[in-house]
């Protein structure tokens, strides 16, 4: 096995979003260097790196360029093209592998893979036109949902099928592309497993947390999750199966959906840190980001042990609504944090920052935060 990256080093990062803003802040900590590269400047992620690229992905000499300065070459953005991953890999190591982010981009590729690891999916049907839509709608049946096969996220891309006769419509919503249909689940809840695993094949786990999306966004995570430990067990297993057989090296998130009878079907996965893992950040010893850094550089991981129960709230753009939060009345109550990622405009259902809550149970840290996230939206004076 080559040999450690250690800190002083520079890593790069393809993509500038909030995700790459905290592996950047994990890194810095440890005294590495953060590069970014991504289309924009001024990014969240360029803010707290030392050195900030803005090129194309598909750039390739850019993209070489900037690998060549650096140690290696992680991601935060699963929709790189694999092009460019390919390209930094000419010139530094890229974990996790190029073949890791093409398999999990592309939703039909994800649960073609998931489906042969003989993991459970819900049915599925590749659609390529109207006609093969309402063919894979007479197979799947209604409830179902339609999704576009490439750059999906936040539920953007997706159409909920109630009726075959909305078959039309849902192939109009979805942009007339290549997508997926999948029989709608009717969970008890959603759940996530964010794991990592290193150069040397170890595995490690921050265990079940818990989601509530709002409008196909995620909105309240809390961990650990309220499931039964067969559960939280069979979750961290195959979350261990999909690392092993995608042969990760550096962080993905399963995200499942618990059916009745504490039945688990795994919906998607995210080769990188995840929005249900920030409470990490606060709440554990090792955050997903810091992990992240560990995995990507050869580094032993570290523990991934929770240091109280937590709670996180997303802050969307929408909060802005009627001016600048309230940011002292969030400050003002004692054991939440608040994070901002440096985005410059609050666009409705855009992703701006998001608050921790800690407390000695989960119910309280869900309520303090959510109570937290209130008093952002009450306006001073
Ligand atoms: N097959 C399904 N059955 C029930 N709910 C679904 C299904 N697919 C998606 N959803 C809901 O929409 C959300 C977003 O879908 P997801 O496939 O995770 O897309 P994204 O890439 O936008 O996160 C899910 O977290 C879930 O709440
Ligand atoms: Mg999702």
């Amino acid at each position: 096995m080559s040999a450690p990256i250690l800190p002083g080093s520079a890593i790069g990062v393809l993509g500038s979003g909030q995700l790459g803003r905290m592996f950047a802040i994990a890194a810095r900590r440890m005294g590495y260097r953060v590069h970014t590269l991504s289309p924009d400047e001024d990014t969240p992620t360029g803010q707290v790196s030392d050195v900030e690229i803005q090129a194309c992905y598909d750039d390739l000499d850019a993209v070489r360029d900037f690998a060549r300065r650096v140690a290696v070459v992680t991601y935060e953005f699963e929709n790189v093209p694999l092009a460019t991953a390919e390209a930094a890999a000419e010139c530094a190591p890229v974990r996790p592998a190029g073949r890791v982010l093409h398999t999990t981009q592309q939703r039909l590729r994800e649960k073609t893979f998931l489906a042969a690891a003989g993991l459970p999916v819900a049915p599925f049907r590749a659609v390529r036109s109207l006609a093969e839509l309402e063919t894979a709608l007479g197979e799947i049946g209604v409830p179902a949902v339609l999704k576009s096969a490439d750059f999906g996220y936040d539920g953007k891309g997706q159409f909920k099928v109630d009726a075959a006769g909305q078959a039309a419509e849902a192939w109009q919503a979805v942009g007339r592309r290549e997508a997926v249909l999948e029989g709608f689940i009717r969970f008890e809840k959603e759940v996530s497993v964010v794991a990592a695993r290193g150069m040397d094949g170890s595995f490690a786990h921050y265990g079940v947390i818990e989601n509530e999306h709002a409008r196909h966004i995620l909105d309240v995570s809390v961990a650990p999750a309220r499931v039964s430990p067969r559960v939280a067990n069979d979750a961290v297993e195959m979350a261990r199966t999909v690392l092993e057989k995608l042969d990760v090296r550096g962080v993905l998130c399963v995200e499942f959906f618990l059916a009745a009878g504490g039945r688990l079907v795994i919906n998607e996965l995210a080769p990188r840190p995840h929005n249900s893992g920030h409470l990490t950040f606060d709440a554990c010893l090792t955050s997903q980001f810091e992990q992240q850094l560990r995995a990507v550089c050869g580094l032993p991981l570290g523990s991934t042990e929770q240091l109280r129960p937590a709670a996180m709230a997303n802050l969307l753009g929408d909060l802005w609504q009627d001016g600048e939060p309230d940011w002292a009345a969030a400050a003002a109550i004692p054991e939440v944090k608040l994070h901002l990622y440096g985005k410059l405009a609050p666009r409705p259902g855009r992703k701006m920052g998001h608050l921790t809550a800690l407390a000695a149970d989960i119910a309280t840290a869900e309520q303090r935060v959510r109570a937290a996230r209130s008093a952002l939206a009450r306006r001073p004076g």
